[in-house]
């Protein structure tokens, strides 16, 4: 499964590297303020489902693009194009994320950095790999001295308060802020130690379904707000090595 989740990224990205030669003649569309959609997503997003139709026609799909499809104990969840913000604007930083959900557990992971060239994978109980090296989340043990990926609210404003007063705390309580733009490889990056922690609200479950099983397999937690295991239905979600993860939740405690 994981062979033909791969297969599907791969064919994915090299649909979205061809379009990023030629950015000006992308047609785009936009779904709400600042939330974008181009013919470039719904390509890739085709290509994939395709491709795991062809080996999986009993499996159920949920696709940011086309929604939800069929009903199996197998959940692909698929995100075609994750950072389209960047993409459009030439900025290299964005993924092709497909992950595996079965009986309600994530058991195979994709996240592949098209413009790197990096193919980041994850089996459940197997170990988390970029381009079949292993990987681990880091072991610096103090929140004090961590890097903390982020991404900020830039179409939904409702809870921006909230956010911005989070983001003071660990602006305050950190080494440093990154919001790389595109949140399957702010986890990829959790789980190959580049980054200490990362939170974010709002997500949809294709930003985070991949993404989480490789924070899980190279050690580190993931959870929502308060440390549970809600993160996909509530889409506010927190992760980081062990240690710094429980900083960053006793730190948002702080802030109730
Ligand atoms: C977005 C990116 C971004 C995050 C947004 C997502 P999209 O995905 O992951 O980092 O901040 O919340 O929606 O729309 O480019 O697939
Ligand atoms: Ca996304
Ligand atoms: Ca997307």
């Amino acid at each position: 499964m994981l062979n033909t989740a791969i297969k599907a990224a791969r064919k994915a990205g090299s649909i979205i590297n061809r379009a990023s030669l030629e950015l000006e003649q992308i047609r785009v569309a936009s779904k709400q303020t600042n939330d974008f959609v181009t013919e470039v997503d719904h390509a890739a997003e085709q290509a994939i489902i395709a491709t795991l139709r062809e080996a999986y026609p009993d499996h159920a799909i949920l696709a940011e693009e086309s929604g939800a499809a069929g009903e199996s104990e197998y959940v692909w969840i698929i995100d075609p194009l994750d950072g389209t913000t960047n993409f459009l604007h030439g900025f290299p930083q964005y993924a092709v994320s497909i992950g595996l959900q079965h009986r309600g557990q994530m058991s195979q992971a994709v996240v592949y950095d098209v413009v790197h060239n990096e193919l980041f994978t994850a089996s459940r109980g197997r170990g988390a790999f970029v381009n079949d090296r292993r990987i681990r989340v880091s072991n610096r043990p103090f929140l004090r001295d961590a890097l903390i990926g982020t991404g900020f609210p830039y179409r939904e404003f409702g809870r921006i308060d909230r956010y911005l007063e989070l983001f003071r705390a660990f602006a305050e309580g950190s080494a440093g802020m990154r919001r790389p733009g595109a949140a399957s490889l702010d986890l990829a990056y959790v789980a190959s130690g580049r980054l200490d922690g990362f939170f974010e609200m709002g997500l949809a479950p294709w930003d985070m379904a991949a993404g989480s099983l490789l924070v899980l397999e190279a050690g580190g937690l993931v959870g929502d707000f308060k440390g549970d295991e809600t993160y996909l239905e509530s889409g506010d979600i927190v992760c980081g090595n062990p240690k710094v993860f429980a900083q960053m939740i006793a730190t948002i405690a702080a802030r109730v």
